[in-house]
């Protein structure tokens, strides 16, 4: 029950019974607990040596991945401040695609640190705009470090592939996936003025179980998972010519049944012949057209099926909207919703259009389209979960790769450029003064989660390497040093190879300060609908009144 007192005591319920409410620092300090247990799941994923987690859903399930966009993702969290913490994975890998662990385990951090500054009496709001200067800061000296990076530099693009899928399950094929993330991305890469832009979702990822992951592949083209319907029909078409439809090539059966009277057989056999005539009308309407190949969204009649084969036509039934959209817009074909609509000028084109035998299953290839700028890439390997960890891997060196292409900039991973901006910050704060100098410095402190988890994930001394870091950052050129986590020194990381998109790294402190801010700003919390018996870590017991 919320209660609010009078002066002279007396309790004015003003909420109603049965609505929690929390207030001022125990607001503070529940949020804050809520939000950091999120970083501690994920803190232990961070790096290549990061550990794995075994996600089980309600349907038993397995999912064994270190990725932190796929661990929340999974995850039913139901505190909001949690639900916050997995906001900021989203935003991360929406806006850059890689980096989600590490601008949860930020925020995380942040947070904690925020909370030994309210522990001291200083104002959450100031608390607030010191975090928010020094990111404004961070991003700022991102910019002065990053190095530009040129779209044909192959060999530099390869080592920011390579180091975003150091911390998945890919083994040896990671090189191979690295070549099929650049030349994917390439293809798609169009310059808009001065800028280049690479919208990886132009670029399509099947997957399919069996062989290895050294036989994924990437396809000029794309690739529909369905098999020619008819085995009457041309497994190749050269030259295609193709429709897409979106009605069904069925005669439509009438909602109520009705009754015929048939009273003698040449009736009957009128009748049938009827539909025959039907479905052949339609099967000419496509061919008259010049289609020799069709992708159909809804059924295709066996009977017109049989027609179409007679024609030389191949075609797939039941294909998926976004297969469809995808066909459209790599062929320059039109969706046709009525078939009396179809006309040459709505027909796409393919070089070759041909089904081949991929695993236990056949799909259908459509290559050399109309637009280059279509691409697929198809992810084989042996176990179904390790065709799961290689798209995600996939998934996160076309990202990095795109983002590079599009911001050119990079800037030198394990630790090193979090070591560096937290150098710069301090020195900044001392120059800010006053309270918020501690929000500053807490900051500054807060970035050095980076090299310490992934110090501490190798099993490491974190104190060690954070002293070996600082030290090595202030020496003259020493912005690129970082940790290595197979040998534990302190190298240069651009020199090994460790290098990450500048873009990563903004999103990362801009999304975790966010996040923080966001939550530090909350003095009340009030939840109005009974909380569920199940609580989340830190939910909000029941009944009980703050
Ligand atoms: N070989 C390496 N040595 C040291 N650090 C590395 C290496 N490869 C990657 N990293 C670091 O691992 C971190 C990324 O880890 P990852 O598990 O992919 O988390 P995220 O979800 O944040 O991308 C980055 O800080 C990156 O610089
Ligand atoms: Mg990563």
């Amino acid at each position: 029950m919320a209660y609010l007192t009078t002066q002279g005591g007396q309790p004015v319920l003003i909420l109603k019974e049965g609505t929690g409410r929390r207030r001022g620092r125990e607001a503070q300090r529940n949020n804050i607990m809520a939000a950091r247990i999120i970083g501690e799941v994920l803190r232990t994923t961070l790096g290549p040596r990061g550990m794995d987690k075994m996600l089980i859903d309600s349907l038993g399930d397995i999912t064994i991945t270190n990725d932190g966009a796929a661990i929340l993702d999974e995850v039913d969290v139901e505190h909001p401040a949690a639900k916050m913490m997995v906001e900021v994975a989203k935003t991360q890998d929406d806006m850059v695609g890689d980096g989600t662990t590490t601008a949860v385990v930020l925020a995380s951090e942040l947070l904690k640190r925020a909370e030994e500054l309210l522990d001291q009496n200083i104002h959450p709001l100031i608390v607030v705009s010191g975090f928010r200067k020094a990111a404004q800061k961070a991003v700022e000296l991102l910019d002065r470090v990053g190095t530009p990076v040129d779209i044909e530099d192959r060999a530099t693009l390869r080592k920011v592939a390579l180091t975003s899928m150091g911390s998945k399950a890919v083994g040896a094929a990671r090189e191979i996936l690295a070549d099929i993330a650049i030349d994917a991305v390439k293809q798609i890469a169009e310059k808009r003025g001065d800028r280049w832009i690479a919208d990886i979702d132009n670029i399509q990822v099947t997957k399919k179980e069996g062989k290895s992951l050294f036989d994924s592949q990437l396809i000029k083209g794309i690739i529909i998972d369905k098999e020619v319907v008819h085995a009457g029909m041309p497994k190749t078409i050269k030259n295609a010519k193709i429709a897409l439809l979106d009605c069904p090539l069925e005669v439509e059966k009438t909602e109520f049944s009705a009754e015929i009277r048939i009273k003698d057989p040449t009736q009957m056999q009128a009748f049938l012949d009827q539909e025959t005539r039907m479905l052949q009308d339609m099967v000419k309407k496509i061919t008259s057209s010049g289609t020799n190949v069709l992708f159909c969204q809804k059924g295709i009649d066996d009977m017109a099926q049989h027609f179409l084969a007679k024609k030389g036509v191949l075609a797939a039934r039941r294909v998926k909207q976004s297969d469809m959209e995808k066909l459209a817009r790599a062929t320059g074909a039109k969706i046709v919703t009525n078939l009396d609509d179809l006309k040459r000028r709505d027909l796409g084109a393919a070089g070759t259009v041909e089904e081949r035998k991929v695993g236990d299953d056949k799909m259908i290839f459509i290559e050399k389209c109309k637009t280059p700028h279509s691409v697929a890439i198809l992810i084989r390997a042996g176990l179904e979960r390790m065709v799961d960890e290689a798209e995600r891997a996939m998934h996160d060196a076309l990202s990095v790769v795109s983002d590079v292409v599009e911001n050119n900039k990079i800037v030198p991973g394990g630790g090193a450029i979090e070591s560096e901006v937290a150098k710069e910050i301090r020195e900044y704060a001392t120059k800010v003064g006053g309270r918020e100098q501690l929000a500053i410095e807490a900051f500054a402190d807060s970035l050095e989660i980076v090299p310490k988890t992934l110090a501490e994930n190798a099993g490491l001394e974190p104190i060690d390497i954070l002293v070996g870091l600082r030290s090595a950052h202030e020496k003259r050129k020493g912005h690129l040093n970082g940790v290595d986590v197979f040998t534990g020194k302190i190298v240069n990381m651009e020199r090994s190879g460790v290098i990450e998109p500048m873009a990563v790294k903004e999103q990362a402190i801009k999304s975790a300060t966010e996040a923080a801010s966001m939550i530090l700003r909350i003095d009340d919390v009030i939840a109005s609908t009974k909380p569920k018996e199940e609580k989340g870590p830190g939910g909000m017991p029941e009944g009980e009144e703050y």
